[in-house]
């Protein structure tokens, strides 16, 4: 029996150092047993195949919890996020989550995100105006680009109207500080009563819209789910109500931090940069690239031994946790070479792990892929003295191992 690791992966602190850790633990194995912050143990998958194996081995490996066998304790969970997030899409295995997907894709499909390709241009263009009349042309690049490009975006595509905006940017924060890894504190100093009193006015809100776009259907994403169809089947009120909570949690924190993410490495990494300013084309291989240097989800949402298995030569238990560390698999070196390298030209980068595999792989990867490639090239054409105001030294990093990202990035330009 493996003894489990006690390792600091959740502070502020222990961020800087995280590629370090996986990569210590990798090179003694690519599974290893580690206590979480939450107090479980858990199997940690640093490597490559090993994590694929883990998210698309579906009759091994479940994401509902429902295997878990009695007397084996389950981090408690917030009535709120049951409510909202309980037996969201991200939570059930096929075929239940099958037909979810469908339904979903179904609304969310390429020619929906291409037809938001000028929509996210515009988006992008007005915030960098914004940049430009600024006299002091200096400001925090992810208080004033990287938060409000996705937040836009995702407005826009739901159908929230510009006066409720930045009421929705409050339970974006408090959805996402649900999250037990998330180790965030809410904003200003909300009291617990008062996050689950914002979350349920977030879920009136929510409820409302559906129920106006089911009478009045127009162009945006809820009313595209709202009247979905596949066969033969529609989701339900509270089918859509879980999915947008779903898209607010997955689709504005992880775009926000790969926005702050590529530009930090592109601080970090001069010649890339002087690259992609001489060569913007290659915008849509430097944001893969980034996505599996440096990509704003570091691990997989847990799965569950259904049985007694084993995995890379560990006897794992039924109802074990398991995890994958996609950040660690993006830089298995069996994988790719040099692989802690920032190599915007590299073959193969879309290969990272950093939307996940298999059936939950990401829904909203299409989209954070054109807002990267947009968000990189506008800002490095209409901002071509674009530099750090700090140290890089001094970046801060989010508490917390789900999403990985800086605080504050201080540039002038
Ligand atoms: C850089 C940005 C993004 C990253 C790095 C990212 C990463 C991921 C990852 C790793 C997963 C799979 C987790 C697992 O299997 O355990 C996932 C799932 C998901 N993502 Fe994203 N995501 C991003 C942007 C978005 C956006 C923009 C949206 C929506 C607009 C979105 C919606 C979702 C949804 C709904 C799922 C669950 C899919 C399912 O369970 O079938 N994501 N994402």
């Amino acid at each position: 029996m493996t003894t489990s690791e006690h390792l600091d992966l959740i502070s502020a602190e222990s961020r800087a150092t995280a590629y370090e850790t996986y990569a210590g633990l990798r090179s003694d194995a690519p599974i290893s047993r580690v206590k979480m912050p939450t107090g479980q143990d858990v199997w940690l998958l640093t490597g490559y195949e090993e994590g694929v194996e883990l998210l698309t081995d579906y009759n091994r490996f479940k994401t509902t919890a429902t295997v878990v066998p009695e007397g084996v304790e389950m981090p408690a969970v917030p009535d709120a996020v049951l409510r909202l997030l309980g037996g969201s899409m991200a939570a059930l295995d096929p075929p239940d989550h099958t037909r979810q997907r469908r339904l979903v894709q179904a609304a969310f499909t390429p020619q929906y995100v291409e037809k938001l390709r000028p929509v996210v241009q515009a988006i992008t263009d007005r915030l960098v105006d914004d940049l430009l009349a600024r006299p002091d042309r200096s400001v925090d690049l992810v208080e004033e680009f990287a938060v409000p490009l996705p937040l836009t975006v995702m407005s826009n595509m739901l159908g929230i109207p510009p006066t409720d905006r930045d009421r929705f940017r409050l339970w974006s924060e408090l959805l996402l500080g649900l999250d037990p890894t998330s180790a965030q504190s809410a904003p200003n100093g909300m009291s617990p009563m008062d996050v689950m009193a914002e979350i349920e006015r977030f879920v009136g809100y929510i409820d409302a819209l559906i129920k106006a776009k089911r009478a009045d259907p127009g162009e945006d994403l809820i009313s595209g789910m709202a009247l979905a169809e596949a066969d033969g089947e529609r989701m339900t009120d509270d089918e859509v109500l879980k999915m947008v909570a779903l898209l607010v949690v997955g689709g504005l924190g992880t775009t926000q931090h790969l926005i702050g993410n590529m530009v930090l490495a592109l601080f970090r990494n001069p010649d890339q940069l002087a690259l992609l300013r001489a060569q913007p084309e290659l915008a849509a291989n430097a944001v893969d690239e980034m996505l599996r240097y440096h990509g704003s989800i570091e691990i997989s949402f847990p799965r569950f031994a259904a049985e007694d298995t084993v995995l890379a030569g560990e006897s794992i238990a039924k109802g074990e946790m398991l995890i994958a560390v996609l950040a660690a698999g993006s830089r298995d070196p069996r994988k790719f070479t040099d692989p802690d390298r920032l190599d915007i030209r590299r073959h193969g980068a879309s290969r990272h792990l950093g939307f996940g595999r298999g059936a939950h792989m990401c829904l909203g990867a299409p989209l954070a892929r054109v807002e990267g490639q947009i968000a990189l090239n506008t800002l490095l054409s209409r901002l071509p003295e674009l530099r750090p105001a700090i140290s890089l030294d001094d970046v801060t990093w989010r508490a917390g191992m789900t999403l990985r990202g800086v605080t504050a990035l201080p540039v002038a330009y």
